[in-house]
């Protein structure tokens, strides 16, 4: 980050990692970060223990997954589900590449091209005086924005309805556009997933003004 970017998320270590996950934080992370040289073509921003990323990964077999997500809890949890009890990488997920810190750090750097970009359940810092460290403003939409192919989609999904509310508004001051026929099929997608949460999740596609 060239400045001082405001901090989006909460603490980055959770309780002592088991020996194995230390392992593998040490041994197999670092042989599957993030490389410049491939296509990059979709990208999950803050995969939690990482469920999502190793679905699109199944789904995506012809695709680099990039997952990025500072705390690193999450980060050992997903490697612990992508080896094998030898500690190499399951095939199945031979596509996922982890950025394990604030994803601003590799977007400000690089200039990718994804088709997708995933973004679930960002953090909504309900109380007024946290908004401003809410991810989703106008400022990282931009980012995100250039950081799309022709034709990409931005896929976020929050059950947090006033934070969703504001995302809207901060796409109104960026050149992203809402496709709301998108979203009908990413909601149609995970309604049946979420019957037993309360609070529906609400969807948003968002695309590059053509
Ligand atoms: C509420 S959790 C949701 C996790 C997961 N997506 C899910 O739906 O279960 C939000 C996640 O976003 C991550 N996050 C916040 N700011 C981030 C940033 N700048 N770059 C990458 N991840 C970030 C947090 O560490 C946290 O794990």
């Amino acid at each position: 980050m060239e400045k001082q970017e405001i901090r989006t998320f909460g603490r980055r270590h959770g309780k002592k990692l088991s020996a194995r996950k230390e392992w593998l934080m040490e041994n197999l992370l670092p042989k599957i970060a993030p490389n410049e040289s491939e296509t990059n073509e979709i990208l999950e921003i803050g995969f939690g223990a990482g469920e999502h990323v190793r679905e699109l990964a199944i789904e995506n077999p012809g695709k680099i997954i990039i997952g990025a997500e500072p705390f690193i809890n999450g980060v050992a949890a997903l490697l612990s589900a992508i080896a094998d009890e030898n500690n190499s990488l399951l095939k199945e997920y031979k596509n996922i590449r982890i950025w394990p810190d604030d994803v601003r750090l590799i977007l400000n750097k690089n200039s990718y091209k994804f088709d997708e970009i995933w973004i679930l359940h960002p953090d909504p810092w309900p109380k007024a005086r946290h908004e401003k460290r809410r991810l989703l403003n106008h400022e990282f939409l931009k980012l995100l924005g250039k950081n799309l192919a022709k034709n990409g989609k931005i896929i976020i999904g929050t059950d947090h309805w006033g934070y969703y509310d504001w995302i809207i508004d901060q796409v109104s001051q960026t050149n992203l556009v809402v496709n709301t026929d998108e979203i009908e099929i990413i909601k149609t997608r995970y309604q049946t997933k979420n019957m037993a949460q309360t609070t529906q999740p609400k969807y948003l596609v968002l695309t590059n003004q053509s």
